[in-house]
């Protein structure tokens, strides 16, 4: 069996790496702290179940998802939600795509956008699927370092001006992970400016855009003038809502690029279940007060790991937006020896930061989300093994 080079090329998926990890711990019969992927632990909401279950039972739901960009309701909802959340207006024909979660339409994105040859800009530390998509369509990544002392924001100017005219595709993503890091509105001015002059589409992925603490709600690129001209933005209802596994998301903005982006879809997929687009909008038009809870959870989840590492000495940025903490590696460590570190002595699972990158060397990304238990306990107690047996110079 002769593989194909694009599959050769790929190193494995690194969550399916810290599965691989977490299950030989567990079989070692190591009481885990798990803070690997960002998957949330406590159940979708119970409304948007019910809703879900009300939908199954309707066989109106059981045919081929034939609505071309998604379920008009689905569409309405989401155009509703993005009108109340970022004064945006959206034609949900042409501005809304549903998805079978974001992953999916970040993915199938480079598909419909790189030729062979072409380059695509990427975060370094990103998330992996936009460097394994080009791969996979047959461009080449050009990444852009995200340092912490520009905040985490890709530097546009510093992208060489000969690998700005062969780029097809600018993307970042904010609340970022795996940093936590936040982009002002002025950054998507400059990058809705960039692509522009450089003809690119500049692609967001907001996978954690209602995640903010303290107050914080994250922009969106189409409140920028122009932003629609030039940008698409990629929203996921599996942060939001407790809602992982469901796989729902969606597209909105620039509608020639989301036309484009169905007509490869619809080549490749059948849509999404019906049902889970009714739950979408049971999600998006319902009570909010579970995202209000969730956020809250997440930031005192962050207030108990942040505050208990920094009095062992660890310094580490506190985020305002994602779930995730992005911690310095101690200094004469790689990440991946960290991580193994806190694996062995401390039965703490996380992820080294190299997975994101070569610029993501040098730190590690605590997941707030918890497996297996009851979550501020479980980080009161990740804490406290690492007071008592790691015994690192964290400065
Ligand atoms: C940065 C980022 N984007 C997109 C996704 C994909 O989310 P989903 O496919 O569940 O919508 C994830 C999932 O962890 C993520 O971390």
């Amino acid at each position: 069996m002769q593989l194909a080079q694009r599959l050769l090329q790929t190193p494995p998926y690194p969550f399916a790496e810290l599965a691989r990890l977490k299950a030989e711990a567990l079989r070692n019969g190591v009481d885990l702290v798990d803070l690997g992927i960002g998957d949330p632990d406590t159940p979708t909401p119970a409304h948007i179940v019910a809703a879900a279950q009300e939908a199954v039972a309707d066989p109106a739901t059981h045919q081929y998802d034939e609505t071309g960009m998604g379920l008009p309701e689905f569409r309405r909802a989401i155009a509703d939600w993005y009108r109340k959340r970022f004064g945006v207006a959206l034609d949900p024909d042409t501005e809304v795509l549903r998805l079978i979660g974001s992953k999916e339409g970040l993915a199938h994105l480079y598909w419909a956008f790189v030729n062979p040859g072409d380059v695509t800009l990427v975060p370094d530390p990103g998330y992996p699927v936009y460097k394994t998509a080009t791969l996979f369509a047959g461009g080449e990544s050009y990444f852009m370092p995200l340092l912490a002392e520009h905040g985490y924001l890709p530097d546009l100017e510093a992208i060489p001006a000969a690998v700005a005219e062969r780029a097809k595709i600018i993307m970042v993503c904010y609340p970022n992970m795996p940093t936590g890091a936040v982009a002002p509105p002025e950054f998507y001015a400059r990058l809705v400016h960039w692509a522009r002059r450089h003809q690119v589409l500049a692609c967001v992925d907001m996978a954690y855009s209602e995640l903010g603490f303290d107050g914080y709600w994250a922009p969106s690129l189409l409140q920028v003038p122009g932003g629609k001209e030039v940008g698409v933005e990629f929203h996921s209802l599996s942060k939001t809502y407790n809602m992982t596994g469901w796989r729902l998301g969606f597209a909105v903005g620039n509608a020639p690029a989301l036309a484009a982006l169905n007509k490869l879809k619809s080549n490749l997929d059948s849509g999404a279940f019906l049902a889970i687009q009714r739950a979408g909008v049971a999600a998006l038009t319902g009570p909010q007060d579970c995202v209000e809870r969730m956020r809250a959870s997440y930031q005192r989840r962050r207030d108990i790991l942040v505050d208990g590492l920094r009095a062992l000495g660890w310094q580490m940025e506190k985020p305002k937006a994602s779930i995730y903490l992005w911690a310095p590696v101690p200094p004469g460590l790689t990440s991946a020896q960290l991580a193994e570190i806190m694996l062995k002595d401390a039965g703490i699972l996380l992820t080294p930061g190299s997975v994101y990158g070569a610029h993501g060397e040098g730190f590690v990304r605590m997941s707030l989300t918890v497996q297996g238990g009851e979550a501020e306990a479980k980080l009161h107690e990740a804490v406290r093994r690492v007071r008592e047996r790691v015994h690192l110079n964290w400065s």
